[in-house]
């Protein structure tokens, strides 16, 4: 496996994405493509890393935003269609994306209203309103990830979409899902189709979203497919997906250091990476990520709880067991660790970024970005 080729020296911590599984996955982006005739874009919420957008362009059609800063980082960065999505905007950001994305979505008819004469005066954007579709199937972390949970501030309701107006509206928008597998995916385009039909009627494309979870094992592509071609036969529309974490699902790592030990009724490990700063998501969905080699705690002779060294508590990022007792110095590698990871990361406590780095296909390790004091003394004014 590809990670067993890291050096055994490099600095840590380090995201390190691995350019053979990203090709891997963009593989199954390329047969959905080829075989609905969809456009899929990168939802950059979840990955951006300009060094990897090189080959993800060759595959993809551009990306999706959720403002403007993710608006002009497409623009400039990768290229191609850049499509935006707030559920509000800021003053001005609609005027300055106009010149970014040219596929500006709104929330709700009184947002299209409100901003339509900027929109309008602007060559060649199209419009898209999103909508909730009343469909909960989010699979991770209840309702904290589900956009139409009770009082979700995400998408128009159905009961206010007559008073949208569908003549300037080119594309239907919906986000559902998190970490779906095909059920969900095709659970939302049928649910769609059944409850949406006269509105599709009136727009050029369908936008289903991201969340769907297309590079886990256990999720039929196939199935995606048949029900993406269906809704394409019936509706005569444009079919748009924007995956995040489906694409880069399982295509890099956190490679972290034991950097001291400690005991308080059981082992206690405390490494240079953090749950807190560096992998929030495993305190938010909540979840334990994987170590290579690492099992449950009890199943191998050592168990260790590991945690960062920030003054929470709760900087833990879970208990695991190895086969030989930890030493500082010694290098763990979690798995799985792409998406919403180092895009949501922090200084808190002054605990340094981790690098930046790419593992090549010819097994070169470049880091792309180091951080040091200068990028946590700049983010305090
Ligand atoms: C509107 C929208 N599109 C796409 C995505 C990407 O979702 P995922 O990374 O789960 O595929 C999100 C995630 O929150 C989203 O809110």
């Amino acid at each position: 496996m590809a990670h067993l080729d890291l050096p055994r020296d490099i600095a840590t911590p380090a995201y390190v994405l691995d350019e053979t599984a990203l090709l891997r996955n963009l593989e199954t982006a390329a047969r959905i493509k080829r075989e609905t005739g969809c456009k899929i874009l990168l939802a950059t919420k979840a990955f951006a890393l300009p060094a990897a957008f090189p080959l993800m362009r060759d595959v993809l059609d551009g990306t999706t935003a959720s403002g403007e800063y993710e608006a002009r980082l497409g623009f400039e960065e990768f290229g191609k269609e850049v499509h935006v999505y707030s559920p509000a905007y800021m003053p001005g950001e609609i005027e300055r994306l106009t010149h970014l994305a040219k596929h500006i979505y709104f929330n709700s008819p009184e947002q299209i209203r409100r901003y339509a004469h900027i929109v309008g005066t602007a060559a060649g954007v199209k419009i898209g309103l999103r909508i909730n579709p009343g469909f909960s199937m989010a699979t991770l972390g209840g309702e904290l990830y589900d956009p139409c949970a009770p009082y979700s501030r995400f998408g128009a309701t159905a009961d206010t979409l007559d008073e949208a107006p569908w003549e300037i509206i080119d594309i239907l928008h919906t986000h559902a899902l998190c970490e779906a597998r095909n059920a969900g995916s095709v659970g939302l385009i049928e649910h769609v189709g059944r409850n949406f039909a006269p509105y599709i009627r009136r727009v050029k494309a369908v936008n289903f979203g991201g969340g769907h979870f297309i590079n886990k094992a256990d999720y039929d592509v196939a199935k995606l497919i048949a029900a993406i071609i269906t809704f394409k036969n019936e509706f005569g529309v444009d079919v748009i997906l924007e995956p995040g974490a489906g694409l880069v699902v399982d295509t890099g790592y956190l490679v972290a250091s034991v950097l001291g030990l400690h005991h308080n009724g059981k082992d206690i490990a405390i490494l240079d990476a953090s749950a807190s700063t560096h992998m929030p998501d495993v305190l938010e969905v909540p979840y334990t990520p994987l170590i290579v080699g690492a099992a449950a705690p009890g199943v191998l002779p050592h168990t260790y709880i590991l945690g960062g060294k920030t003054c929470m508590t709760g900087d833990i990022i879970g208990e695991y067991s190895f086969k030989a007792p930890l030493q500082p110095g010694d290098k763990l590698i979690f798995t799985d660790m792409m998406q919403y990871s180092f895009v949501k990361n922090n200084t808190f406590n002054g605990v340094p970024l981790p690098d930046l780095a790419v593992l090549r296909t010819n097994g070169s390790y470049d880091v792309v970005r180091t951080y040091g004091y200068d990028e946590f003394r700049r983010r305090l004014g």
